[in-house]
């Protein structure tokens, strides 16, 4: 068997592709973009998060907000390596990030206006993520689905926190009540979004499907994660921004309301609400970290030349 027939073989027994392997320049320049993707959007998610760690309300909230941005930053990494494997530089595809030429999720480029955004964010973008995540630990490509396996364990216990910060305040006075809903209402939209455009917009599902990369679309994991919270939702005594709601017993999928799909055209495009901060300040920590690098470089060609002496 040659290359071609060897991984054509390794899609159709759902088999895993290694870095070994050989693989189609299609097939690794899909895993790149959409690992690398991945990866910017977990760095850069540190920063809406990380903006309240000082505010935090409590000693334990502070501890455990410290913990999950810790985790976003750990995901980058594993994301990078995996990435990395497919023969792409890390160094590259942060040169890429900062020069504002590589992607990232459109949700981290809304405002975290208040401590109860803290809640939503973590019940609503961690829940969409573990929505979207879950089936990519089945990914086709071994290092990517490894990797997400111990993402996704992460992120439910960041989703449970989110909620938990929620229920606390629906549980609260009037005041914290109205403030949990004023986040809700605020992040439902773009959560529903961070699945990607609809499926009849969606050039590269067809054959990231085809190759075992994802395993739904687009609307089929935003029709799961409405029916998700529309449940969970109850439980907090709140509401969701969104009267159009429905289960279609016909598609046997949960619907939701129009989405202003101009707004996630226009943050993809570089014009949401804190696109140019967030890079900025992701531009700004990587000059600032400069010398961090240069250390650990020098460390380790030490520890290589300790070695080989
Ligand atoms: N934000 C920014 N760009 C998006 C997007 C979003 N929410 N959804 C889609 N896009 C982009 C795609 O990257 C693609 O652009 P490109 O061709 O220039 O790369 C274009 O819009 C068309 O979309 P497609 O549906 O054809 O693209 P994909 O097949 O790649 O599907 C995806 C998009 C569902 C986001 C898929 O790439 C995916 O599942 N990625 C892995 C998960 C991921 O990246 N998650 C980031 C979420 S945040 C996170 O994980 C952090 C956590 O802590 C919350």
């Amino acid at each position: 068997m040659d290359g071609q027939e060897q991984f054509e073989a390794l899609i159709a027994a759902d088999a895993r592709v290694e870095p070994r392997d050989w693989m189609p320049e299609g097939y690794r320049k899909t895993l790149v973009r959409q690992i690398s993707q991945h990866a910017h959007s977990e760095i850069i998610g540190m920063q809406p998060e990380g903006n309240w760690i000082s505010r935090a309300p409590s000693l334990k909230r502070k501890a455990i907000l410290m913990a999950k941005v810790q985790d976003e930053a750990g995901h980058g990494l594993y994301l990078y390596s995996a990435a990395e494997t497919l023969g792409t530089p890390r160094d590259r595809m942060t040169e890429d990030l900062i020069a504002g030429k590589a992607r990232y999720s459109s949700i981290f480029n809304y405002p975290a206006l208040s401590w109860a955004d803290m809640g939503a964010i973590g019940w609503l973008v961690d829940g969409a993520a573990i929505c979207n995540q879950v089936p990519l630990c089945r990914a086709s490509y071994g290092p990517y689905g490894r990797a997400m396996v111990r993402i996704c364990k992460e992120e439910s216990f960041h989703q449970r926190q989110g909620f938990e910060i929620l229920l606390e305040l629906a549980r609260g006075t009037d005041a914290q009540k109205e403030m949990a809903q004023d986040a809700i209402n605020r992040w439902y939209a773009p959560s529903l979004m961070m699945f990607g455009p609809p499926d009849d917009d969606s050039p590269n599902s067809r054959q990231s499907m085809a190759w075992n990369i994802k395993r739904f679309s687009n609307d089929e994991l935003r029709s799961r994660f409405v029916g998700m919270i529309v449940e969970q939702v109850q439980v907090l005594g709140l509401t969701l921004p969104d009267p159009a709601i429905r289960f279609n017993a016909e598609t046997g999928r949960w619907e939701h309301g129009p989405l202003d799909w101009e707004e996630f055209r226009e943050v993809l495009a570089g014009r949401g609400p804190c696109n140019s901060q967030r890079l900025a300040r992701r531009r700004e920590a990587h000059e600032e970290g400069a010398w961090v690098r240069e250390a650990a470089a020098a460390y380790a060609r030490r520890q290589n030349a300790t070695e080989v002496a």
